[in-house]
């Protein structure tokens, strides 16, 4: 994993258009006309020290999908963590091995005492990630997200410093 510089901004687009048809059900800001320029703006907002987003990189460097911190709430050392991948980068473990060094990360290097994973309850395969990192299942949380289809209930997952941390001792940064 690495942190995005401006120059992965085509490479960024052109992941997000090959998976178009994974993404848009669950990741509202994946629409059809995804474009360089987005993705530019991703990664600018990812400098500010607030969001913390990550690329995953599969053999040869090439970029498989992201995952990062966001809605930071400093005062309570808390924040949200997401993922997504190119559709045809799924089923190899890549998502679990990065939520594993983003979450260990958040609470070694940021000092984050909790980490919530929120997932519509139809988004199983997100579930599945949460559940394989050792998060736990707090509950399911009504109508807490909106997607393109209306509005879904959350599965709420946490990982808290003091779970103790998941995955190998490694910084994605
Ligand atoms: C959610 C999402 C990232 C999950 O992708 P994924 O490929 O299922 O997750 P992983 O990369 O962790 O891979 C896990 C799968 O690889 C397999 N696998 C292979 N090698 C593995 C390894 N070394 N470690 C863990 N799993 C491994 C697992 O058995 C699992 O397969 P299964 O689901 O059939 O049981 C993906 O579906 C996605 O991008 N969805 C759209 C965006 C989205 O919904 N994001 C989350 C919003 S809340």
């Amino acid at each position: 994993m690495r942190r995005p510089v401006e120059e992965d901004a085509e490479a960024i687009a052109s992941a997000v258009q090959a998976s178009l048809s994974g993404l848009a059900r669950w990741m509202p800001w994946a629409v059809a006309d995804y474009d360089t320029e987005m993705a530019l703006a991703w990664i600018r907002k990812k400098s500010d020290p607030t969001e913390e987003g990550f690329l995953i990189l599969g053999p040869d460097d090439e970029i498989v999908g992201t995952c990062g911190l966001n809605r930071f709430d400093a005062m309570n050392a808390r924040a949200e963590l997401g993922y997504w991948l190119r559709g045809d980068r799924t089923g190899r473990g890549f998502a679990t091995r990065a939520t594993r060094l983003v979450a260990r990360y958040g609470i070694e290097e940021l000092g984050l005492q909790r980490i919530e994973i929120i997932m519509s309850t139809r988004n199983e395969p997100s579930r599945r990630v949460a559940e394989r990192v050792g998060a736990r299942h707090e509950g399911v949380l009504r109508r807490r997200i909106r997607l393109p289809d209306g509005q879904h209930d959350g599965h709420m997952y946490s990982i808290v410093a003091t779970d103790g941390l998941p995955g190998p001792a490694r910084n994605p940064a």
